[in-house]
């Protein structure tokens, strides 16, 4: 029987918060929305701009500080500003929320900047998927472990099932602590990211399986793969990330055979071997900036943090492994200049817009996991 049921999935979290652009924000010229902006932060001398890597030049013009979703997390949980503005994707305010202190307020811009990936592994799904996995292998022998591009709800599941949170930096880490807890982890929602680690580790391609929850049965595997396999793989993946090739690496290297590669964990696998480098957001900045002047970056993450490390190391080549639109996240995309403006202004009158709270039972557990991984 498949735990996959169109009627009971909610396909896109925050769809129900979702608010349209007022028609008095559509079309202001960008000088006044500029203008409207810096008078409303003004205003506000009680809050926080934080802006993620892939968000565009003309809203993290405005950030009090730039990051990657973990950094941001961690900034907001340092701010002891009341309001925290969050230009990135509605996963990444969700940990936010989760470190934040109660009377903070973590507020979106747009609530239709909501990662596609995260999207992809639904609770009822995973508890599904939980249910038949351990009707094949005991509970105690699988440990999840959950990327932190996902909802707080799926940390949440980690956590009361006895898993840990990775990060794109930390993932090998949480695979080696994780093998330590049991024989075998279910890693959601990155299939890529798993695959890569695994090979980093020295496992292969026969020791995993993917759980593809669309499947009718065990994700479409047979009771035998799924004990033999050490990693479960769930079928998810970052659109931006899946849609570079070995190819585009070729590419790169025929048209500028002294250009360095580097690319996101979040490729897949085959992209990943043919680059020269891969690691996270963090990592891909401090490679760019380290390096010897007039060196050549060729880089295979999304485009917006591409253009900011070609803006700000001039002494370099830096571009993108692809074409810019191949390269384009939408769902960062949601969050625009009219919008940042719109819920800075409410604000500022008094009106808190795109409010996330998490609740409080997947708030405790999210952070569980989150602890864990911090602590491994
Ligand atoms: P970071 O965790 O490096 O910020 O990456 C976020 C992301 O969305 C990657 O696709
Ligand atoms: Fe999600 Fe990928 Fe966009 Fe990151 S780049 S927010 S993982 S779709």
């Amino acid at each position: 029987m498949s735990v996959t049921d169109d009627a009971e999935l909610s396909l896109w979290k925050y769809s129900d918060s979702l608010g349209a652009l007022p028609e008095e924000y559509e079309d202001i010229p960008e000088e006044e929305r500029l203008e409207r902006t810096e008078a409303a932060l003004e205003e506000l001398d009680d809050t926080v701009v934080l802006g993620h890597n892939y968000q565009r030049h003309s809203v993290t013009r405005h950030a009090d500080h730039l990051g990657d979703s973990l950094q941001l997390s961690r900034l907001a949980g340092e701010a002891d500003a009341r309001n925290v503005v969050f230009c990135g994707v509605t996963f990444m305010a969700e940990t936010a929320d989760i470190v934040t202190d109660e009377d903070q307020r973590v507020i979106m811009p747009s609530m239709e900047a909501s990662c596609p990936m995260a999207g992809m592994a639904e609770d009822i799904q995973v508890d599904g998927a939980w249910n038949e996995l351990t009707e094949v292998v005991p509970a105690e022998d699988v440990t999840p472990v959950t990327y932190v591009n996902s909802y707080a709800s799926l940390k949440a599941f980690t956590a009361e099932n006895g898993g840990t949170c990775c990060t794109s930096s930390n993932a090998s880490d949480a695979f080696e602590w994780a093998l330590d807890q049991g024989e075998k982890i279910l890693f959601t929602p990155d299939k890529h990211l798993a695959h890569n680690t695994l090979h980093e580790l020295g496992y292969g391609d026969d020791d995993f399986v993917v759980w593809d929850p669309w499947e009718d049965e065990l994700g479409g595997n047979t009771p035998e793969e799924i004990r033999e396999a050490t990693f479960i793989l769930w079928e998810g993946f970052c659109q931006v990330h899946e849609r570079f090739e070995a190819s585009d690496v070729a590419d790169v290297r025929d048209a500028h055979p002294d250009a360095n590669v580097i690319v996101h964990p979040e490729c897949r696998r085959e992209v990943v071997e043919a680059a020269d480098y891969d690691g996270s957001t963090s990592t891909i900045i401090e490679k760019v900036e380290n390096a010897p002047k007039g060196s050549k970056w060729s880089i295979g993450t999304e485009i917006h943090l591409v253009k900011r490390l070609a803006r700000e190391n001039p002494d370099k080549e830096v571009f993108g492994l692809c074409g810019e639109e191949c390269m384009d996240c939408n769902a960062m995309r949601q969050i625009d200049p009219d919008f940042l403006l719109y819920a800075l202004e409410e604000l500022a009158d008094g009106n808190v817009v795109n409010r996330i709270d998490v609740d409080e039972n997947d708030k405790r557990l999210a952070e569980q996991a989150l602890d864990t991984m911090l602590s491994i």
